[in-house]
């Protein structure tokens, strides 16, 4: 069956791709059948799912082969990482395990964070829902007798462990440089030699962000902000903490770890070699699993689930199937019905080809040159101002119509905004990572491949620049 299905290989899918958390069951569903929840309710998914698998895979690397081991978790909230640790140690069949959870679950951000994410945090930590769920995640996980909990700051429990008694140290608690400081401190002492500290939340190392706009970050004490010389967003005081502490560490999807020798911290020669989400939260996430007939397909818990590359409504469009085999009968008949329609030019039109195809219209721009869109990557929701459709050929005239404004014969720069720079060019909003370097926007194959690999993006107006820039800074946000 996988013949058909264009491999993509897992690894390289799941690490570049921005996997839905789209939970298959509700939070009272899982209570009642004493399953683990992960899904958005109480803010339980917390880390880009791509983490976790890093974060399994860390862990067979720091503790395959041992007879026993002893975990150090600073901040555990509904209990993800906790369990993938638990479901780790449990796979090696290590005998003689013990992993301790520090997490005082109450509110801890300050009221300048006052983002909506940031409020409901901090409700489901004073209502103790979410130390409820974890207790609940636990206990369904099978894992109560491996997981102590110490329900209490950290500044107030580290102090009272033994030194060096420890296989692994993670550290996902407060986000404030002087709190990851101490946190840092302490784990060093805590950590047994040969042994690992690993963390959440660094996104980027000092050496690579805005100087000035870090120091101003860490004097107003900001938990996540956009670097305005990467255009990607990081927690300023975990990045500056591991600088301080720490000369160089490895890091990956803002996961990063350091492994003592002796009084010397060095960068493990860890190679990611098996990626899979954990099984506990696999529930709630879309897994890529492959395209097929110009479908992305994904594995949802048990069943599976398609969304139409090229469509503009791909997200309304998403198919679910409860095996892949009944997935691929249905795409395949839907295949041979639009076979019987392929796409024709209806009309040539200002900078735009109308062509008729799969019952709509679509509004093909010329600067795109020669193209078969139908059959690439590239879809509506990649494109438009330059890929559009409709459903009557009125419709789409009057979208045509409407984007024919004065066409400037040279890129313009109108303004930068938030790492981008936004130009008019060709009667395009085009935004240009400030961090990709010089784009040559007269060039048709140069904008195809930025484009294709999400690193241009493009608008009608200045307005839609600057949203589609928020929103592409949101979604590197989900920590
Ligand atoms: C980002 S969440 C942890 C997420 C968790 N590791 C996971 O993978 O789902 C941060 C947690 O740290 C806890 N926390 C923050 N500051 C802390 C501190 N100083 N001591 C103990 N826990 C703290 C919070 O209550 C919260 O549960």
């Amino acid at each position: 069956m996988a013949s058909w299905i264009l491999d993509l290989g897992m690894q390289r899918v799941i690490a570049d791709s921005r996997i839905a958390i789209i939970p298959q069951y509700s939070l009272q569903f899982a209570r009642e059948h004493h399953k683990p929840y992960f899904g958005r309710q109480l803010s339980a998914f917390q880390s880009p799912p791509v983490r976790y698998a890093l974060l399994a895979d860390l862990a067979r690397y720091a503790l395959r082969g041992r007879s026993a081991v002893r975990i150090l978790e600073i901040g555990s909230w509904a209990g993800a990482s906790a369990i993938t640790f638990g479901t780790v140690v449990r796979e090696l069949q290590i005998p003689v395990r013990r992993i301790i959870c520090i997490d005082q679950w109450s509110k801890y951000f300050v009221d300048e964070d006052s983002s909506l994410h940031y409020r409901s945090m901090n409700a489901a930590a004073t209502t103790r829902e979410i130390q409820k769920l974890f207790q609940h995640n636990v206990q369904v996980c099978g894992l109560e007798e491996m997981i102590q909990v110490r329900n209490a700051n950290s500044r107030e429990v580290l102090p009272e462990l033994e030194s060096a008694a420890f296989d692994l140290v993670y550290i996902d608690g407060s986000h404030k440089k002087d709190d990851v400081l101490y946190d840092l401190e302490q784990a060093k002492r805590l950590v047994r030699n040969g042994a690992m500290i690993c963390g959440d939340d660094l996104e980027l190392l000092k050496s690579e962000i805005d100087s000035d706009a870090h120091q101003l970050a860490l004097g107003k004490d900001t938990d996540f902000v956009v670097d305005p010389r990467t255009g990607a967003s990081y927690h300023p005081g975990v990045t500056e903490a591991i600088a301080t502490v720490f000369n160089d560490v490895w890091q990956e999807h803002g996961l990063w770890c350091v492994k003592r020798s002796g009084e010397l911290w060095s960068i493990p020669d860890f190679q990611v070699s098996n990626l899979e989400i954990p099984t506990h939260l696999q529930h709630a996430v879309e897994i890529p699993y492959g395209l097929f007939n110009g479908y992305e397909l994904f594995r949802q818990g048990d069943g599976f689930v398609a969304y139409p590359m090229a469509s503009p409504h791909w997200f309304q469009n998403r198919i679910v199937c409860s095996s892949i085999e009944e997935l691929a009968l249905l795409l395949d008949a839907i295949e041979r019905i639009d076979q019987a329609r392929a796409p024709r030019i209806v009309e040539s039109r200002d900078s735009f080809n109308i062509v008729s195809y799969k019952g709509r219209y679509w509004a093909i721009s010329k600067s795109l040159g020669p193209t078969e869109l139908f059959r690439e990557r590239l879809g509506e929701r990649d494109l438009a101002p330059l890929l559009f459709s409709a459903d009557t050929l009125d419709e789409v005239k009057a979208k045509v119509h409407q984007l024919a404004p004065p066409v400037s014969e040279s890129p313009c720069l109108l303004e930068t905004y938030q790492g981008y720079n936004l130009v008019e060019y060709e009667g395009i909003v085009w935004i240009v990572a400030i961090a990709a370097g010089p784009v040559d926007l007269t060039n048709l194959e140069t904008k195809r491949a930025l484009l294709s690999q999400g690193r241009l993006m493009c608008a009608a107006t200045i307005e839609g620049a600057r949203l589609a820039v928020e929103r592409r800074s949101r979604e590197g946000q989900t920590s």
